[in-house]
């Protein structure tokens, strides 16, 4: 006859309680490496484009700059950190298409022909398309798609207007616009800050949306303090 096994509840709950606690360890390391993936992939499409300013002293920095001051801009209008986290890769990315851009047509001095400029207006396309097969880049592709859409709907790809505009692209356009005026261009030298203040002032509500221009004005203020 089988003699019975004495069970010991103590220690068949200790058991339970490493096993799950082994289980919490994997699960923890488990994120920790997709979180290290998605920053080693973004620094490689950063890099990409990185590449590309590098080549043109007028956008050195700008990619970085553009996300700095996005995630600040999304902050202060009191978005979450995970849509602060998307404004931000979306800022760092925002012009990677124009890797699908003639340097040619980059850096031509002089006004851009019609056919030309249809070639440099893809670049949002593009760059949602280089971002989007990475699954955890979804919302940030749908952000750089849309960075150049106006919100009375004079921008591209899609004209969009106003709220349909995905927020955070509102954010990094207001970022983009104010970074860009504020830098030297082959045809023009860099805007003072107030100068460039005044003209975030007067295209919100007709270009940009006026809540993230104010919030901007704000971010700004708060830096100069
Ligand atoms: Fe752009």
């Amino acid at each position: 006859m089988a003699s019975r096994v004495e069970r010991d509840p103590a220690s068949d709950y200790r058991r339970l309680h490493a096993a799950y606690q082994q289980s919490l360890r994997y699960a923890e390391d488990v994120r920790r490496l997709y979180h290290q993936l998605q920053r080693a992939i973004c620094q490689s499409l950063l890099g990409l484009a990185n590449a590309l300013e590098a080549k043109d002293p007028y956008t050195r920095g700008h990619s970085e700059r553009v996300a700095a001051l996005s995630r600040r801009v999304a902050s202060a209008l009191g978005l979450g950190s995970v849509v602060v986290d998307t404004v931000g890769q979306a800022g760092l990315l925002h012009d990677i298409g124009k890797i699908g851009v003639p340097e040619a047509i980059l850096k031509k001095p002089g006004p851009l022909s019609p056919e030309e400029w249809e070639i440099m207006r893809a670049h949002p396309v593009i760059g949602a398309q280089i971002v989007a097969p990475f699954e955890f880049f979804g919302d940030a592709a749908r952000v750089i798609r849309h960075h150049h859409e106006r919100w009375d709907g004079s921008g591209y790809p899609d004209g969009l207007v106003r709220e349909t505009i995905p927020l955070e692209a509102r954010i990094v356009a207001v970022a983009d616009v104010f970074d860009a005026l504020t830098s030297a261009r082959s045809y023009r030298p860099a805007l003072t800050r107030e100068a460039a203040r005044a003209q975030l002032v007067e295209e919100a509500g007709r270009t940009l949306d006026e809540t993230a221009v104010a919030a901007l004005l704000g971010v700004l203020e708060l830096e100069e303090r």
